[in-house]
């Protein structure tokens, strides 16, 4: 989504925003922009469409500057045209902004009816205006945005630039992250702190309500009553290395890759290997007195939360409800005494995962927030945080954060189970010694990467393809659906195997590839006789299994996919890897922009 850097610099600012915003591409977004101060007055350049078209006009017509904000912006309100690009620009002020003013119509409207005519459909150009004419009528910069903000409903980072002030931001943020960046006689503002990571490791986070001046030589922050506050100077540990592709095409490939070790690195927080013990990174947080959890996620996060429903069942006998977040708090849940929520996050900044989160602590409810970025809000808003320890995730499709979300989950659910007296010393090894296999056994699933390419042709040319699981498979199946979709585009969708006969099976015909996720174990024979029901009607299956069940059962198949043979508990993690592989290799073979995928965006900080 939307990202954010500003710099009040020693020297001119422009090509170092703008590999701030290289940093933010994964994001995902449809137009970018830079505003500095040059002589006295606020110039802009801007452009539609991927950042080197905003070189372009850079090179074209550079952008003097020592204090200077820029932006990628991934559209809600307004086409993304050059014209609706941020910086949003009076001849006083120019912001950007990440979120959605709610009131912006009114606000709108307000402001027409005082003669102010506006260049943009955006909602983001009547913050610019409102400040604007405050500051138009001799109201300084800091109290032109303190009488502002409380004026805007809705989401918000904002990072404003003053004619008036050139060594001076004001930033804001109600909704959406925004942190400061400490340097050398430099500070900055960004929207996460990789963007800020090759100018400095000492960041700064703002919480709800904060916003912030910013000079050269430090920051001064208020909360939302306008009272001065400090805010600790965390650091980061993110550099600019971890960013790169490494020896891989795309971020993506990278981080299947890294599924292995980061799987592993996850779960070393989360099993005592010498006790044969699972263990939590908080231990003192009361899990006995849990009676109820509630799941709540969006897209992949959710899927890794279906999956955990099965495990929390199974092992603590804890009845779980799984919503999607954007679903929630619209169905007026039901929430009692000793419920825990567990939203799931790779970013830990879903603007729906953290809407629900907050409803259920207005209802009383105990938090978890399984989160891969430590500091997210998300993180800093949970009464138990469980992080992944996957590191920066920055293709769009979800991949490692995935694998190491169901590592967090089921080492959880195991210890809610040890907490609820339904987990012996006995069982409780045998399950430290499974999840133990995973990061082996993932690194066995990546061997078959080769014939996954090989057999990607198979795929890329339908129009149309399913994907079956049955059990904690079944959500594996939605993944594969969802992974296909976003990056090759291909229409896919994930059905329970069980389910096909009730009326998807009449989709079945020799133009529609269905991918059948079916390792050994209980729920073989079942979905091997619902791939069979598919094969009678003249379905092309793609069967992933493991040798015994490919031995079983391919025969009839048009392909063959052949996993490591594990147990049940880690199959969705091992069998995440062909599902993620394939979509990967057809995407590739449809030459689709892999790692930023159109219209969407990796953090989507939106209801
Ligand atoms: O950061 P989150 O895990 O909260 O993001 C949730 C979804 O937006 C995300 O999983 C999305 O579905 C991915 N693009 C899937 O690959």
């Amino acid at each position: 989504m939307c990202g954010i850097i500003g710099i009040i610099g020693k020297d001119d600012v422009a090509e170092r925003l703008v590999e701030g915003l290289r940093r933010l591409e994964y994001r995902g977004y449809d137009s970018a922009g830079v505003a500095t101060i040059h002589d006295g007055a606020i110039e802009r350049r801007r452009a539609e469409g991927k950042l080197a078209n905003l070189v372009k006009e850079l090179d074209r017509d550079p952008l003097p500057g020592t204090t200077g904000i820029a932006h990628t912006r991934w559209a809600t309100h307004g086409a993304p045209t050059t014209n609706n690009a941020h910086p949003h620009a009076t001849k006083e002020v120019a912001l950007v902004h990440n979120g959605i003013i709610e009131n912006f119509k009114a606000l709108r409207e307000e402001l027409t009816a005082r003669g102010r005519v506006f260049d943009s459909e955006t909602d983001t150009e009547v913050v610019a205006h409102l400040v604007s004419e405050l500051v138009e009528q001799g109201i300084s910069p800091k109290d032109a945005v303190a009488q502002v903000l409380p004026r805007l409903h809705g989401a918000f980072a904002l990072a404003i630039l003053f004619r008036s002030s050139p060594d001076m931001l004001i930033g804001a943020r109600l909704g959406s992250p925004l942190v400061v960046g400490y340097g050398d006689g430099e500070t900055y503002l960004g929207s996460d702190a990789l963007a800020l990571a090759p100018l400095t490791q000492r960041i700064a986070y703002l919480e709800e309500g904060d916003w912030v001046i910013v000079t050269a030589g430090g920051a001064e922050i208020f909360d939302r009553d306008n009272n001065p506050v400090e805010r600790p100077i965390t650091i980061s540990g993110v550099t600019g290395e971890l960013i790169s592709k490494g020896n891989h095409r795309h971020y993506m490939l990278k981080e299947i890759y890294e599924q292995p070790v980061v799987v592993a690195q996850t779960l070393r927080s989360y099993l005592r290997r010498m006790e044969d013990q699972v263990s939590l990174p908080v231990p003192d947080f009361d899990l006995g007195a849990i009676r109820r959890v509630t799941i709540v996620a969006c897209g992949t996060s959710y899927y890794a939360g279906m999956v955990a429903k099965y495990w929390f069942e199974q092992f603590a006998r804890v009845p779980v409800d799984i919503d999607v977040a954007s679903e929630f708090r619209y169905r007026a849940p039901v929430m009692e005494d000793g419920g825990l929520m567990i939203v799931i996050s790779q970013s830990g900044e879903t603007a729906d995962t953290l809407a629900a989160l907050r409803h259920a602590r207005s209802e009383g409810q105990k938090i978890a927030a399984v989160v891969n970025v430590p500091t997210s809000t998300m993180a800093r808003e949970a009464d138990l945080l469980l992080p992944t320890h996957a590191g920066p995730e920055i293709g769009v499709a979800s991949t490692k954060a995935f694998t190491c979300q169901l590592a967090v989950l089921a080492a959880f659910a195991a210890n809610l189970a040890r907490a609820k007296g339904r987990l012996d010393g006995k069982a409780e090894k045998e399950l430290v010694r499974h999840l133990a296999e995973a990061p082996a056994a993932l690194n066995a699933a990546l061997a078959y990467d080769e014939s996954i390419e090989a057999m990607a042709h198979l795929v890329a040319g339908a129009r149309d393809v399913l994907y079956l699981g049955r059990g904690p498979d079944y959500p594996l199946a939605l993944e594969g659906a969802l992974k296909l979709k976003e990056i090759s585009y291909i229409h896919a969708e994930g059905y329970a195997a069980g389910e096909m006969k009730h009326g998807p099976i009449a989709l079945i015909d020799d133009k529609v590839p269905v991918i059948v996720l079916a390792p050994s174990g209980p729920l073989f024979e079942k979905t091997v006789s619902n791939m069979q029901e598919v094969q009678a009607r003249g379905g092309k299956v793609v069967l992933i299994s493991d040798y015994d069940g490919v031995q079983a059962a391919g025969e009839g198949c048009i392909a063959t996919i052949t996993m490591p043979k594990v147990h049940p508990l880690i199959a969705p993690m091992v069998y995440a890897v062909p599902v993620q592989l394939l979509a990967y290799h057809v995407a590739v073979a449809k030459g689709t922009d892999v790692d930023q995928p159109r219209n969407l965006a990796k953090s989507v900080t939106v209801e």
